[in-house]
């Protein structure tokens, strides 16, 4: 049987897998599109199953009908949202590798949400730009695409948003480094900025979870 790699940055191993794999596995269907990325090079884009497990919640919770996703790779966390979906309900999907979120259809098809994911291959900024007359109208965003343009994806995200939508960016606390102030590469300065932007942002409530790589879970006022 493979074993499952876990991120355990924030907490330790044991717990990680603790949680991955007795609270929240992954489901047959998840846990094939998981195994398939696994053997890619980059296979650590893939969000844990404690993440995914977290954002179907969120999507339930937030009555959502209308979402938006931000970084597919593979397919996993859009075959997350778009499961927790009523029927009807609609994930647009941002990515610039047509050859990852190919991998994830079939996992989508044999899942039954593939007519609920609409898949835009381009930079996302200019997919959410083709959006601007939707703004107010989504229910939930999710943001996992390259941490340079988190502040813009922040900041289009938003205003894509209904007044008390939910927004989650992943990897907010890169590995612990936003944490430690002797850290200064440019993705690290990013990612503490915005989250010190956010947590003063008065348009919106927010909290830093340390799940996975840190998700700041933020809701429109
Ligand atoms: C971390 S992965 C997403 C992982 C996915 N959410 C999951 O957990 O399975 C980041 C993705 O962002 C995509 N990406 C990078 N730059 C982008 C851009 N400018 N616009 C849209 N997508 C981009 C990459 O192609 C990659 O698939």
């Amino acid at each position: 049987m493979t074993t499952i790699p876990v991120k355990s940055s924030i907490t330790t191993e044991k717990v990680a897998r603790y949680v991955i794999e007795k609270i929240h596995p992954d489901t047959e269907i998840e846990l094939g599109l998981r195994l398939q990325t696994l053997k890619l090079p980059q296979y650590g884009m893939i969000s844990s199953s404690d993440v995914g497990n977290f954002l179907s919640t969120l999507v339930l919770t937030a009555n959502t009908k209308k979402a938006i996703e931000v970084g597919t790779f593979t397919g996993y966390t859009a075959l997350k949202i778009a499961s927790a979906l009523p029927s009807g309900g609609k994930l647009i999907c941002c990515d610039i590798s047509q050859e990852w979120a190919a991998i994830g259809r079939p996992y989508w098809e044999k899942a039954g949400v593939a007519s609920k994911i609409d898949l835009r291959i381009a930079p996302a900024m200019d997919t959410m730009m083709t959006l601007t007359s939707e703004a107010g109208s989504f229910d939930f965003a999710f943001i996992d695409a390259d941490k340079s343009n988190y502040p813009n994806y922040y900041e289009a995200c938003l205003q894509l948003l209904r007044p008390g939508g939910l927004m989650v960016l992943d990897n907010m606390l890169w590995d612990g480094a936003v944490a430690d102030e002797s850290v200064t590469d440019e993705t690290t300065v990013t990612l503490r900025n915005l989250n010190s932007k956010i947590k003063n942002d008065t348009r919106v409530n927010c909290s830093l979870l340390t799940v996975g790589d840190g998700l700041m879970l933020v809701r429109k006022k």
